[in-house]
């Protein structure tokens, strides 16, 4: 999903079609995370011509919607991505690089099984002062007094890190969440962060060149939807959600992650003078757990 030249997009969206193996390069970038039908991101754009604004969200429908909106209303400084946050924030943006980052109405996850999905907490956190500017910012929106309480608690550790506020007055655009929760009777409840010092204890994490593996034989069969595959040491883990069979090249459909994230990935087969080629196809992000996968299903398949 992205801005391909054949569909005249114009290139105010990232490429997600392409693999991403290095860090992003942009200047005191704003940054939404998890920006539903991105409303807001246009919004913001609008009012921050000069800066580039970085939106990601790993809603499909949203991100379709957010990139038409973009080329619509021709902005040029607006970058989509369509990834999970935590791998975007840890792997993808520069320590020292954002100005500010913006959650509008995260997800609350009220089930007590459910609450460990929530994005705002410590160990993420963390990673998003990492990669925040001295002085840089974090506004946090939310109509769920449970997970603003939850945040608050998730901020103790980082007291040294953050100055906290309880509220901010810089009037930011409307979203579609803010507006629902309006008519059903919440009310918005802000947290603003200003970052102090960076954390100590966290080590910038490189990008990797995606892993090629060449095989001299191919197995297809021993490949097929709902495989599962772990390295319980690591943490990594792949599931084949589908397998297409091609004239030149064959996918297998994957979810690969390791803890706090996954990606989607489409891994390809394809025939070389040599015998046979496994690598990754469609977008995605060079980290440890896709090389891992690709190499193990190279081994399966040959
Ligand atoms: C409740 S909606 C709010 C949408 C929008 N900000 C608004 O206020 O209307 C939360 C959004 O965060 C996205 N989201 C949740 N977890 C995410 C993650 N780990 N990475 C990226 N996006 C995420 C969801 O897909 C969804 O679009």
């Amino acid at each position: 999903m992205g801005c391909r030249k054949e569909e005249k997009f114009t290139p105010c969206c990232w490429d997600t079609t392409k693999p991403i193996e290095e860090k992003l390069n942009f200047k005191d970038p704003l940054v939404e995370i998890g920006f539903g039908n991105g409303d807001f991101t246009v919004e913001l754009a609008r009012r921050f011509p000069e800066k580039p604004i970085l939106a990601v969200d790993k809603w499909h429908p949203g991100v379709r919607a957010l990139v038409h909106k973009c080329l619509n209303q021709k902005l040029n400084n607006l970058y989509v991505f369509n990834l999970d946050a935590n791998l975007f924030v840890e792997y993808l943006l520069k320590p020292n690089q954002v100005e500010a980052f913006y959650f509008n109405y995260p997800d609350p996850f009220f089930k007590k099984r459910d609450i460990k999905r929530r994005l705002l907490k410590t160990s993420f956190l963390r990673w998003v002062a990492f990669k925040l500017k001295d002085g840089g910012k974090v506004y946090i929106r939310t109509d769920i007094e449970d997970y603003y309480n939850y945040i608050l608690e998730q901020l103790e550790p980082l007291k040294g890190i953050f100055q906290i506020e309880r509220s901010f007055d810089w009037k930011l655009p409307t979203t579609k969440y803010e507006q629902k929760a309006l008519r059903e009777g919440r009310k918005p409840l802000k947290l603003l962060l200003i970052k102090l010092k960076t954390p100590e204890g966290l080590e910038d994490r490189e990008v990797e060149p995606l892993r090629s593996v060449k095989i001299e034989n191919y197995n297809p069969q021993r490949v097929y939807k709902n495989l599962e595959l772990k390295d319980p040491k690591r943490g990594y883990f792949l599931k084949v959600e589908e397998t297409y069979k091609g004239e030149k090249v064959d996918l297998i459909e994957t979810f690969v992650g390791e803890e706090g994230f996954y990606q989607q990935v489409f891994i390809a087969v394809y025939k070389s003078p040599s015998g046979f080629v496994v690598r990754p196809k469609s977008f995605a992000v060079g980290v440890r757990s896709l090389s891992w996968a690709v190499e193990e299903l190279a081994k399966l398949l040959s």
